[in-house]
C-alpha cells in the first residue's frame, strides 16, 4: 500500500489538540488525519512524567496500529514531557508541540511575555531549555492554568468560572506589562474569545498551531510521505468520553468529518 495516503496521527489529552488539526487540514487539505482525543484522561498538566509517558504511548501505539505515517503530538504538556521517550521508542517521525517563546522573545518590545500552560509543561526541562535558549534577556511570567482544560472539555468557555479564572492568571502578567500572551496549552486557542476581553488591545497572543502544521509538512516532504492526490483528506476524529464535545467545538469547520466515541 501507498504509505503517503496513510494517515497523519494526531493526539491530545482531550479536544484541545483540536486547535492545531484545523492548522494542519488548511495548510494540507489533501492529507487525511486520525484524532484521537484521551478527553477519559484530562487533564494530563497534573500528572507526573511517568504517567503522561504511559498515556502518550497508549495513544501513540493506537495510531501505529491504524497505519499513522506520522504522528503530531497536539499536546504542550505530552511534547515536553515526553517527546523524547517517544522518539526513541517508535521508528516513525514525531512532530510536537511547546510554547511558542522564541517569536515573543524576539518581538516583544517591553521585554516582558506572559506564558500560560499547564503544571507539567512549565515544570519540564525542555521548557527550561527553551526559555533558556531564547528568553534569557526578558521578564517571563509563567502562570499554571489550573481549571481551563476541564472547563474546554465541558465545553464552557463562557462561563463566569473561565472568566473569573483567567482574570485572575492574567492579574500578575498585567502588571508585568507583558505585550506578549504565549498560549502554551492547546486547549487554550479556545479561549481567545474570553481572553481578549480581559487584555489591553497592545497585548498580542500567540500560539504554536501554524508553527507545527508548517513543520508537519516539512517532516512530511523529507520523509517523501506527503499525500500527492488531489482528493480532500478524509477525517476521523474520535473522543473516548463524550464526543458531542467534539462536534460542538469543531461545527463550523466546513470540511467533512466523522466524529465518534471510541474505547482507547
Ligand atoms: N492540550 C494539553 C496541552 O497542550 C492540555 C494538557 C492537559 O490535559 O492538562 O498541554
Amino acid at each position: 500500500m501507498n504509505q503517503k495516503n496513510n494517515p497523519i496521527g494526531i493526539f491530545d489529552s482531550g479536544v484541545g489538540g483540536t486547535s492545531i488539526w484545523k492548522d494542519i487540514i488548511l495548510l494540507m487539505p489533501n492529507e487525511n488525519t486520525l484524532y484521537l482525543a484521551d478527553s477519559r484522561n484530562a487533564p494530563y498538566g497534573q500528572k507526573s512524567k511517568e504517567e503522561i509517558i504511559a498515556l502518550s504511548e497508549k495513544n501513540t501505539e493506537w495510531l501505529l496500529e491504524n497505519n499513522a505515517k506520522l504522528i503530531v503530538v497536539a499536546c504542550n504538556t505530552a511534547t515536553t514531557n515526553a517527546i523524547k521517550h517517544l522518539r526513541q521508542k517508535y521508528d516513525v517521525p514525531f512532530v510536537g508541540i511547546e510554547p511558542a517563546i522564541k517569536p515573543a522573545a524576539l518581538y516583544t518590545k517591553h521585554n516582558a511575555v506572559g506564558v500560560l500552560a499547564t503544571q507539567g509543561t512549565l515544570s519540564s526541562e525542555l521548557f527550561d531549555e527553551t526559555k533558556g535558549k531564547f528568553a534569557r534577556d526578558i521578564k517571563v511570567v509563567e502562570q499554571v492554568g489550573e481549571g481551563l482544560v476541564p472547563l474546554v472539555e465541558q465545553h464552557k468557555m463562557d462561563s463566569p468560572k473561565t472568566t473569573e479564572l483567567l482574570k485572575k492568571y492574567l492579574q500578575p502578567m498585567l502588571e508585568a506589562h507583558i505585550d506578549y500572551l504565549i498560549l502554551g496549552c492547546t486547549h487554550y486557542p479556545y479561549l481567545v474569545t474570553q481572553l481578549k476581553k480581559l487584555l489591553p488591545d497592545y497585548v498580542k497572543i500567540i500560539d504554536s498551531g501554524e508553527a507545527v502544521a508548517r513543520q508537519t509538512k516539512k517532516l512530511l516532504s523529507e520523509h517523501m510521505l506527503l499525500n500527492n492526490s488531489n482528493q480532500p483528506g478524509r477525517h476521523f476524529l474520535y473522543s473516548n468520553t463524550d464526543s458531542n464535545i467534539l462536534k460542538l467545538l469543531l461545527k463550523d469547520i466546513e470540511v467533512p468529518m466523522e466524529i465518534e466515541y471510541l474505547d482507547f
